[in-house]
């Protein structure tokens, strides 16, 4: 076929899928697919400790990760062109459309750096290297010795947008955690929000090395308007479309009981390969549903916990640090202030117990959710207005999985800079563990939540509510949520 035919042919059929989207979305949603999304501030542009500030960063996805939901199949990745053809076909795999953002030699950079632990053609925050015999219990084995049975044991999933200088590091991390923890027993799933940046085609370019590998590779891109409509109830969308290949039934035989899989759920964080190890070493030693990180952000000279509106204590069901109905980060220093026992652990670097945290990374029992009792959603008519990290603690509390822990060994921020900045302040996590002097410490798990949690619509109404308000026998019931 000639170049001219081909071109044609391309042209045709794209004004095919450009019209059946049309036709699909109709004529308001379709506008949305051209809305900048640089009309959504990104992570740290909002100055928490700003005293006017009254919105709180909606959920722990800081604002740029806010992704949008599309109800096609078809994948639609924004052209940063003025011109308003808007669809591009995903290519598919290994082959590249005429709309790329990224020059082929860019992409190249990107693929060759995120699957080089040791490249340096492109910057990111720097690993030490990691004592392996710690974590060498978690790598995956054939099920009972059965020849090739690949079960899944480590679902990691990823809900991100425009974040090209980041995957270096984050997708370097992941793929280095994938390849020692049994490439052909990890998923990667990603939903991506309709970049503009390269960062769906670095991340499409992925494919053929993740394909090497013998992982199974899902990655999707979905568009609408963010601002428009319930956010946490699109949050919480884009969170289940990221585990829906782990729950669709064609893949049931791939995640049996004996499995334990877990769920490795992370933000557009610079995280290094031992802070996932990390996280899944802890699930297991502690026995524990969900274990998180500490996530950070430099909004001044100093750091303070970022995800404060998700994070809730054990002993009051608080938040971590106190903010007052001005809505000052003022208290930041002072985490934990009126919960010794967190107190305590947090400052010897202990994993502790807490109601609810999701803290940028976190790895969790996928168990719930291949049960159906569990998936992530919106509050309910009456309940609190609050993040779907906060409600996937209270369900998972609810249906018994409530060995949740924070590790605070494993700090993060979401740029290659402020994570060396964090990681300076407080340590590489391989720094922290192991060795004289740190050994693992157990958690004395209480089998109680809190009796109310603290409900945080904004700073200015803050009140308590009943652990269990509004709870019914499963969670998994078509939800609505309160306009915001
Ligand atoms: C913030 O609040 C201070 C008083 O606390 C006030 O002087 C200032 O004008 C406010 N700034 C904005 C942008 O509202
Ligand atoms: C992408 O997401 C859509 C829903 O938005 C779904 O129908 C489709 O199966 C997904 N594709 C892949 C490859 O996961
Ligand atoms: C692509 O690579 C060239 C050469 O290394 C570099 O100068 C340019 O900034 C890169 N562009 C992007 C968008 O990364
Ligand atoms: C590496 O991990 C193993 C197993 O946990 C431990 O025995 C050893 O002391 C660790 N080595 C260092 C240098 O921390
Ligand atoms: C799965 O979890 C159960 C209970 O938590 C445990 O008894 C079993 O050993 C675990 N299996 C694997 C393969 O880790
Ligand atoms: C909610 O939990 C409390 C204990 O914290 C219990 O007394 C109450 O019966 C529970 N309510 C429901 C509806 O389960």
């Amino acid at each position: 076929m000639g170049r001219a035919v081909l071109f044609a042919w391309q042209a045709a059929f794209s004004l095919f899928i450009i019209l059946s989207l049309y036709w699909y979305l109709g004529h308001d949603q379709l506008a949305n697919v051209h809305t900048p999304p640089s009309s959504f501030p990104s992570h740290g542009a909002s100055n928490h400790q700003d005293g006017n500030q009254t919105h709180l960063p909606v959920s722990s996805t800081p604002d740029k990760t806010l992704l949008t939901h599309t109800r096609t199949t078809v994948s639609v990745i924004h052209t940063p062109s003025a011109a308003p053809t808007l669809a591009v076909i995903k290519p598919a795999p290994g082959k590249t459309s005429s709309n790329d953002v990224l020059p082929l030699s860019n992409r190249t950079a990107y693929v060759h750096t995120i699957i080089h632990p040791e490249d340096k053609t492109l910057p990111r925050l720097e690993c030490p290297p990691f004592n392996s015999s710690r974590y060498d219990h978690l790598q995956a084995k054939e099920a009972g010795g059965e020849v090739n049975r690949p079960t899944i044991q480590y679902f990691f999933a990823l809900n991100i947008r425009e974040r090209l200088s980041l995957l270096p590091r984050l997708m370097g991390s992941i793929v280095e955690a994938i390849r020692f923890l049994g490439p052909e027993h990890c998923v990667l799933s990603i939903v991506e929000g309709n970049s503009d940046d390269g960062t769906a085609e670095v991340l499409e370019a992925l494919r053929s090395e993740l394909d090497a590998l013998h992982t199974p590779y899902y990655f999707n891109s979905s568009v609408i308007n963010p601002k428009k409509g319930p956010r946490i109830e699109k949050l919480a969308e884009l969170r289940n479309l990221a585990l829906a290949p782990m729950l669709d039934p064609q893949n049931a035989h791939l995640y049996d009981h004996e499995t334990n899989t877990t769920v490795i759920f992370l933000n557009d964080v610079a995280v290094c390969p031992d802070d996932i190890l990390e996280l899944v070493h802890q699930r297991r030693f502690l026995g524990a549903d969900m274990t998180c990180a500490m996530d950070w952000t430099y909004a001044g000279k100093d750091p303070t916990f970022y995800d404060v509106w998700v994070a809730r204590t054990l002993a009051g069901g608080d938040s971590f640090f106190e903010i007052p109905s001005d809505g000052n980060w003022n208290s930041a220093w002072n985490l934990f202030w009126n919960e010794p026992t967190a107190r305590q652990l947090f400052s010897a670097k202990q994993p502790f117990q807490v109601f609810s945290c999701w803290n940028g990374a976190t790895a969790f029992t996928a168990k719930p959710f291949l049960e159906n009792k569990i998936k992530f959603r919106a509050p309910r008519e009456g309940e609190c207005m609050q993040g779907e990290p906060q409600l996937l603690g209270k369900d998972l509390w609810w249906h018994g999985y409530g060995k949740i822990a924070v590790v605070p060994t494993v700090n993060l921020e979401y740029s290659d800079e402020k994570g060396k900045q964090i990681k300076d302040a407080k340590g590489f996590t391989s720094q922290l563990v192991g060795g004289e002097g740190n050994e693992d410490a157990i958690i004395d798990w209480k089998i109680s939540p809190p009796e109310k949690v603290k409900c945080m619509p904004d700073y200015a109404h803050q009140y308590f509510e009943m652990w269990n308000a509004t709870q019914r026998g499963d969670n998994t019931e078509k939800t609505t949520s309160k306009p915001s």
